[in-house]
């Protein structure tokens, strides 16, 4: 199967068939801002819903809560984000347009590698990024900005070097909370939460006691997150509003680092489960560590705009932890019973580490899209057009079966429906009469439908039906009365634990 490169041709596609839609799109849309079509939402759906199975259904020691977008807004203060969540920034003072420095870097560098050329001072692609991690994990601005005069960086709109010195930008939205009146002097300012982690961490107690949880044990949430991003763009890889799956797993202190190599190797067993090949991901080890910190990484993805992060790993020892039981005043401890063989007495108290798994729901759908569509050439065979297909994993497709009577007469609709009738309980089916079969199989193969049935008149006589298989385009004649359960099989979620 040949992937993709071309990120225009699946924006068209997800826009063409039903699966993404820019925001508002009747008032010339809102930028880094999509919604999700009938197609979308139901493939994004089952990804969420593909990985809570996986993290909670198969974890007996994980559980998954749904915490308010809102916190209280000392949560930003104590987790770190008021003060540290910004990125260094950059403004062409000609077009005023502004750039996060990292991502103007590596556009950059991307172009003089796929033009095979050097920047302005000679310096390669690969020295050049090795040089902004360094000035990076350095907070040195005035370093980064000698490197883009140096570089000779122009800008993609004004095409001038003219640049301001690098600063910092916060990242999150603010708003106002409730009716309190400003004028009395209240601040009564909130948080779009930027990350879902922090609704984990405060709610640590009340699972672990609630739940009886016995550390090392888990909590996952799915959930919006919000992001003031300087430079959004690369349609849903980069939004302003986008969505998480992130789990939070405590451990003891001092247990983190196999657990993290643990969930690390988990997580990508996880991204191969898709059935996506093991040549298009890579990990990318943190250079600048978050403040939260001691390890991090990056499972990256070969998107059609290269390979880029879609999940993200990180050991962030005890300090969310500490920092809310410091903020609040409210002890957030564990006492283990267990006994530690060197000094044959109980753990103890301690404040748990923990290791984070956070993906990007919406950076997982664009790697699954990418990955599953196809522009077929097919015209060698004989009066064949192309066709564009969506190899979709069964499990994650939004439709699972297409019932299609091949006439609409001959009591060939009855028979359809009463097998619409018969699957529409377990799995997501469509049916549809209208158009020639050939028509109507090539619908589906673009949107990604594993299975189509086609009831015709020998139905009638033996109870089969003709049953296509969308990659290889092969038919088989099965009994009607076996084509639940063979469409339910088919698409369950693979077990990763056997
Ligand atoms: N709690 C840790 C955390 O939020 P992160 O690396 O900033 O870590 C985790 O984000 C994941 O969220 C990323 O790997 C990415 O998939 C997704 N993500 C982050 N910012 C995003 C954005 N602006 N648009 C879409 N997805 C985003």
């Amino acid at each position: 199967m040949a992937k993709t490169r071309d990120l225009q041709a699946i924006i068209s596609h997800c826009k063409e068939y039903g699966f993404i839609f820019p925001s508002s799109e009747i008032y010339d849309g809102l930028s880094a801002v999509y919604d999700y079509g009938q197609y979308g939402a139901q493939l994004k759906k089952n990804i969420r819903d593909y990985w809570w199975w996986s993290m909670t259904q198969m974890h007996e020691n994980i559980v998954g809560i749904d915490a308010a977008i809102f916190m209280h807004p000392t949560v930003w203060k104590a987790s770190g984000h008021v003060d540290n969540f910004s990125d260094p920034m950059i403004d062409n003072k000609d077009s005023k347009k502004r750039y996060r420095v990292d991502h103007l870097i590596e556009a950059f560098t991307d172009q003089i590698k796929q033009q095979n050329t050097t920047a302005k001072n000679g310096m390669d692609a690969d020295t050049m990024l090795v040089q902004m991690d360094s000035l990076l994990a350095n907070d040195d601005f005035a370093g980064l900005k000698s490197l883009i005069d140096a570089a000779g960086i122009p800008c993609a709109i004004s095409g001038t070097c003219n640049w301001t010195d690098v600063r910092q930008f916060n990242l999150m939205f603010r708003t106002e909370f409730g009716a309190v009146a400003a004028e009395e002097g209240e601040d009564n300012g909130v948080y779009l939460r930027p990350e879902t982690a922090q609704g984990i961490f405060v709610n640590f107690l009340n699972v672990q006691k609630t739940g009886r949880m016995k550390v090392p044990f888990g909590i996952a949430q799915t959930g919006k997150a919000f992001r003031n991003e300087i430079v959004a763009r690369q349609f849903i890889f980069r939004m302003r509003e986008f969505e998480q799956m992130e789990m939070q797993f405590f451990v003891r202190p001092g247990t983190q680092k196999e657990w993290y190599e643990s969930w690390k190797k988990e997580r990508l067993d996880w991204h191969l489960s898709l059935g996506i090949s093991a040549e298009d991901y890579r990990y990318h080890d943190h250079a600048k560590l978050a403040h939260y910190a001691d390890a991090a990484c990056d499972i990256e993805y070969d998107f059609p705009i290269g390979f880029k992060e879609v999940e993200g790993i990180h050991s962030r020892t005890d300090f969310d932890l500490q920092q809310h039981q410091k903020y609040s005043g409210k002890k957030l401890q564990y006492f283990d019973n267990d006994l530690d063989e060197a000094t044959g007495k109980p753990f103890g108290n301690y404040t748990p580490y923990v290791i984070e798994t956070s993906i990007g729901l919406d950076r997982a759908f664009l790697m699954v899209v990418s990955s599953a569509y196809e522009l077929e050439d097919l015209s060698t065979d004989e009066k064949k057009d192309d066709r564009v297909v969506m190899h979709l994993p069964a499990f994650l497709a939004p439709t699972k079966l297409a019932i299609l009577p091949l006439t609409k007469k001959d009591g060939l609709p009855e028979l359809a429906r009463e097998l619409m009738q018969q699957c529409m309980p377990h799995f997501s089916c469509f049916y549809e009469e209208k158009d020639a079969i050939g028509k109507r199989y090539r619908r589906q193969d673009a949107i990604g439908t594993p299975f189509c049935v086609t009831i015709d008149h020998q139905t009638k006589e033996d109870g089969t039906v003709t049953i296509r298989h969308r990659d290889a385009m092969t038919q088989e004649r099965v009994a009607l009365s076996a084509i639940k359960d063979l469409v339910a099989n088919a698409c369950a979620f693979p077990c990763q634990k056997p």
